[in-house]
């Protein structure tokens, strides 16, 4: 597929891979990845993306589910996780989705130190914060962590794997 204005494209279908060793290792059955210019053009471009890619995977089931959470993810990236500028140096946001037995993980990455904030009372009167209500409602489990050279990402398992996401290393500080 072809990226939309201010989308630059990076996509990966990657072989199945093993990660980790031993009972407890992932088994990786599909790969994308899609590195996007921190534009509003990014959110229908990344849901249009996640659509066709789970779908082509085999998940129909939970492609309705995984565009709407990657859509949330991806549009708090470009609203919350960049610095408004016109500069063509802005880190890009970066989508990457892993599908495996049973269910997606969808991981997007972007160039803030802040984390996401689970709102505490999502039926209050202040306009905003459902977002994440969302994604929480719906994902099997989802978190955020920061990276190691700067910013952080947010992701979210749909599906039944959540004995076995793909968690950072160490150090993450998710939201479940
Ligand atoms: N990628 C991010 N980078 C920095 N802060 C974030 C990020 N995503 C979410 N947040 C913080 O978490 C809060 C809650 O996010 P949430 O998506 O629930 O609400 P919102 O984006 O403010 O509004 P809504 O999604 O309802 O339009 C945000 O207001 C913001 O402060
Ligand atoms: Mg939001």
């Amino acid at each position: 597929m072809t990226g939309g204005a201010g989308a630059a494209l990076a996509t990966a279908n990657a072989e199945p891979v093993m990660r980790g060793s031993g009972p407890a290792a992932v088994y990786v059955l599909r790969l994308s990845a899609l590195d996007l210019r921190p534009l509003p053009t990014a959110v229908p471009c990344a849901r249009l993306h996640a659509r066709q890619v789970i779908r082509e995977w085999g998940f129909p089931a939970i492609a309705a589910d995984c565009e709407l959470i990657t859509a949330e993810i991806v549009t708090n990236a470009i609203t919350h996780g960049t610095t408004p500028s016109g500069s063509a140096d802005l880190p890009p946001v970066r989508l990457r989705l892993s599908g495996r037995t049973g269910g997606v993980q969808i991981e997007v990455w972007d160039g803030s130190e802040e984390m996401p904030r689970l709102r505490s009372d999502p039926l209050g009167e202040e306009p905003g914060g459902r977002g994440l209500v969302l994604v929480a409602a719906i994902a099997t489990r989802w978190g955020a962590y920061r990276t190691r050279g700067g910013g952080k990402c947010v992701w979210a398992v749909i599906g039944a794997m959540a004995e076995h996401p793909l968690l950072p290393e160490a150090g993450g500080d998710g939201g479940s």
